[in-house]
């Protein structure tokens, strides 16, 4: 009987918990159906560590809105990024990386972004549907 309540309290945590991160907007998955080695996970927390969201209105990232760039729901449902690239992975990862090349003198600055942190961005934005 006391096993069967330790294990109701225990279900009941691990439960709270998950509600709690599912609230925060931070996606639970680990791994990416869109990006190849791509983290949702670990690219919702490189947004934020780049600054990405001082910019851009990315939903699920907490903080106030910003409009310099252009907000980036619905990041699946895209067909081009910045009126230039066909919207798939890859080259999103492009982008995120070297914007300034493939689009000189434009707004957003490359901010020294990691292959693997662009890869994560890259998964969390293609979470976005
Ligand atoms: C200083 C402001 C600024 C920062 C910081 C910034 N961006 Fe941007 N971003 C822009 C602007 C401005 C554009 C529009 C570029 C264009 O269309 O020429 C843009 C475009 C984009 C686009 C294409 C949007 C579309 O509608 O096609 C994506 C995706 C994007 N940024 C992602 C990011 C990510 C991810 C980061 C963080 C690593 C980031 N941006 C950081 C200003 C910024």
């Amino acid at each position: 009987m006391i096993k069967l309540g330790l294990t109701f309290v225990l279900v009941l945590c691990v439960s709270v918990l998950l509600l709690l991160t599912a609230c925060n907007g931070r996606p639970l998955r680990s791994t990416s159906d869109f990006v190849a080695g791509g983290n949702p996970q670990a690219g919702w927390q490189a947004v934020q560590d780049y600054g990405c969201h001082t910019c851009h209105t990315i939903p699920g990232i907490p903080g106030p809105d910003a409009y310099v760039g252009p907000p980036l729901d619905e990041w699946a449902s895209r067909s081009y990024i910045a009126g230039n690239l066909s919207n798939t992975p890859d080259n999103l990862v492009e982008w995120i990386r070297f914007p300034q090349d493939i689009e000189p003198g434009t707004v957003m600055p490359d901010l020294d972004v990691t292959e693997d942190a662009a890869r994560n961005i890259s998964a969390y934005l293609f979470n976005l549907r």
